[in-house]
């Protein structure tokens, strides 16, 4: 079904708004007229709209503003990121339904939704995820130490961050994991890793990115801390294109994490902290540790200089500057 979906959706484009037949339709995908017709009717429903006069044939008038599977993977750039989609409209969470499928499904598999009714965020916080946002987790099967998974918290970061500034904005990131613009949060990062023994067995890096939502959609508690990129660039994104070019660049950082060292990574998240050189103020589940933040160790912990001079690192906590 998804496959002769996406050849008409592919076809109707390519044709640029001019018509093309239900029978040159159907020799091109080898199915008959009717069958072209049922394809037809399943996308309008999905809202393709899709103009049809049956002397002249069927014309594509818009695609539908939704993270369709079929729209993101047409001219989808990566070799193994988004290859499978899992699309759904309103889950709890992309987090919980990739790990039920993670053990089954190939690396690289994406699991999407329009709203989460119980998003995720780090220490057991909630995650509000409405309409207009891209809330999404990536099955990664790395075979690395279970030690190493923070790692993958650090590029996806990066990639973020990366495609934010390709649009012009000045994306930072807040250790440890969000990518801010101008002092503001846009994106929260969630990775969880299943492992035995010490290697992981697959890991599970949910994003979430306030996209095309306005401050009202963000919960009172947190707004004056959070932003949108619709906010910060004063337009509606296209969220299939800057998914699309999300999906490339984290691939890209991706391979270079398997092929390069660490290090590398590592001074390029440097390069884009927003915390190293502040005072800052951690809190942990069990003490709070003030100092100056200057690096982060190959782990992705936050090394803390405290006013006596000693040095700590940090693996997890609530970072205040
Ligand atoms: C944080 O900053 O606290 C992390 C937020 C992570 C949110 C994303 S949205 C997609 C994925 N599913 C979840 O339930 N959480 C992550």
């Amino acid at each position: 079904m998804g496959d002769k979906r996406s050849r008409i959706i592919k076809a109707l484009k390519d044709a640029q708004k001019s018509p093309v037949s239900g029978e040159e339709l159907g020799l091109k995908l080898g199915i008959s007229r009717t069958m072209v017709w049922k394809y037809i009717k399943s996308l309008q429903a999905d809202g393709y709209e899709i103009e049809s006069s049956p002397k002249r044939g069927y014309v594509l008038k818009s695609v539908p503003q939704l993270l369709y599977p079929e729209e993101i993977q047409m001219g989808l750039k990566t070799t193994l990121l988004g290859k499978k989609i899992h699309y759904f409209e309103e889950v709890t969470s992309t987090n919980n339904i990739a790990k039920e499928i993670a053990a089954s499904e190939e690396e690289g598999t994406l699991v999407i939704a329009e709203v989460q009714k119980g998003g995720r965020g780090r220490m057991g916080r909630e995650w509000v995820s409405p309409h207009g946002g891209i809330w999404m987790s990536v099955i990664l099967k790395p075979g690395i130490p279970l030690r190493h998974a923070s790692r993958l918290t650090l590029i996806a970061g990066l990639a973020v961050a990366n495609v934010i500034r390709n649009m012009g904005l000045d994306a930072s990131i807040k250790w440890p994991n969000d990518v801010r613009i101008n002092g503001k949060k846009v994106c929260g990062i969630l990775t969880e890793a299943k492992a035995e023994v010490d290697r992981v067995d697959y890991v599970v890096v949910g994003i979430g990115i306030n996209v095309n939502m306005d401050l009202k959609d963000i919960p009172e508690s947190i707004r004056a801390g959070s932003t949108t990129l619709k906010v910060e660039l004063g337009r509606h994104i296209k969220r299939v294109s800057f998914l699309q070019d999300l999906l490339f660049e984290l691939e890209q950082q991706y391979i270079n994490f398997k092929i390069r060292p660490f290090s590398h990574i590592l001074n390029e998240w440097l390069a884009l902290s927003d915390t190293i050189g502040k005072e800052v103020k951690v809190t942990t589940p069990s003490r709070i540790i003030e100092g100056k933040a200057i690096g982060i160790t190959p782990d992705g912990a936050l090394v803390i200089k405290k006013a006596d001079d000693t040095k700590e690192e940090i693996i997890a906590g609530r970072c205040i500057y």
